[in-house]
């Protein structure tokens, strides 16, 4: 039925595309496949019956159809897909494979007619991508959530104010200050928002600048002492006077550190003791080289296990309405994150419940790395 020699020639076609393809003749067997479709399908496909490659009832009823066009109905077309050639067919499938859930736009065409009857399936992988835009729609619903709260409740602040409220002087002096409490916390919201995005969009692009450490982090700890006394937060700093100089960007290990620190006084803060060190790694196996480690520790009420792996993902807090009581939104770490992977750094947290947090900056202390 197929001139000598076609598998190989298919084959030889197919090896040269990045998609996962394979080719079936008239039986439906395999009788191409390349390294692609072996790597989401497993090895050893040839003269395998398509049937057991991948069992995917449209799939295995578009490849019938395609090569018995008279025998079979004709699948459904989605407008939304790539076009198939005349005789082929395009279809949306699940299926497992490669020990994971694979969402594909699968395109199925007849071999061209010098090869006898066959027929070609492509299946292009949309998981990384579906994935990626179900993050992004994530992400527009946690921000408008969180926008909408505070502007909620300037509303209806604004209602009482031009109504019931409207000459009360202590009424409308309270509401104010609330109104104030809700504006900055927006405002704080957006700010994050937009520093998140300058990190990200600056995140392959390693700082060509360097950073006094100890200076750097000295600085921070005088910025922060009103607030720790405030909490009754005694900051005990160890190693910050030695003259550290490395690859970084000032304003943005400012920002980490001061994350950092914040999230120790208001989450950590009834432990009373901060801890900010500085001591150096003569070679950090991650980073292959020499590194500078900041450790800022808490004594307060730690974090649950469970919890650690996502504490850097945006939006996510452990406890959603303490953490917003007291100001959170859920970005101080994701920008954390952010920051050190520019930085080619790493960011280590260590807590258990009820022992207090550890969290650990490490960075590299050159910026060629072997
Ligand atoms: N030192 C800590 N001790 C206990 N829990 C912590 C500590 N640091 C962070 N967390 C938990 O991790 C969550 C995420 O922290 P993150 O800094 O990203 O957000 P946030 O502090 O809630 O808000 P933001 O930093 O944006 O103001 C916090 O809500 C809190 O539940
Ligand atoms: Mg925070």
């Amino acid at each position: 039925m197929m001139p000598p020699g076609t598998a190989r020639r298919v084959q030889g076609f197919l090896d040269g595309v990045p998609m996962p393809m394979l080719a079936v003749d008239h039986r439906t067997r395999v009788i191409a496949a390349n390294p692609a479709a072996e790597a989401m399908l497993g090895g050893d496909l040839i003269q395998r019956p398509f049937v057991t490659v991948l069992r995917h009832p449209a799939i295995v009823a578009a490849v019938d159809w395609v090569l018995h066009p008279d025998a079979h109905d004709a699948p459904a077309t989605d407008p939304a897909l790539f076009h198939p050639p005349e005789g082929g067919a395009t279809l949306r499938a699940q299926f497992a494979a490669d020990g994971r859930d694979i969402l594909a736009e699968v395109t199925v065409s007849p071999l061209p007619s010098i090869f006898g009857r066959g027929a070609m399936v492509a299946l292009h992988d949309r998981s990384v991508a579906e994935e990626a835009e179900q993050m992004r729609r994530d992400f527009v619903a946690n921000v408008s959530h969180e926008l909408k709260t505070p502007l909620t409740a300037m509303t209806g602040f604004i209602e009482t104010l031009r109504g019931p409220a409207r000459d009360d002087a202590r009424a409308r002096d309270r509401f104010l200050d609330i109104m104030e409490g809700e504006a900055a916390r927006m405002n704080r919201l957006i700010h994050d928002l937009l520093s998140l995005s300058r990190v990200q969009a600056e995140e392959r692009q390693r700082p060509s600048t360097k950073v006094e450490l100890g200076a750097l982090l000295r600085g921070v700890v005088a910025t922060m002492t009103p607030r720790a006394e405030a909490a009754g937060v005694d900051i005990h700093a160890q190693g910050l006077d030695e003259v550290v100089t490395l690859p970084g960007d000032a304003d943005q290990l400012t920002q980490v550190f001061q994350n950092l620190i914040e999230n120790a006084l208001k989450y950590g803060g009834a432990g009373g003791f901060l801890g900010l060190r500085m001591e150096r790694i003569a070679h950090e196996p991650m980073l292959r080289g020499p590194a500078w480690a900041v450790t800022v520790e808490d004594r307060g009420d730690g974090i649950e296990e469970q919890h650690l792996p996502r504490l850097t993902e945006r939006f996510y807090r452990v406890d959603t309405h303490r953490a917003r009581a007291q100001g959170g939104t859920g970005l101080g770490l994701a920008i954390v994150k952010h920051i050190v992977n520019r930085h080619r750094g790493r960011l280590k947290i260590d807590s258990r419940r009820g022992e207090g947090s550890r969290f650990v900056v490490i960075l590299p202390e050159t910026s060629s790395r072997a």
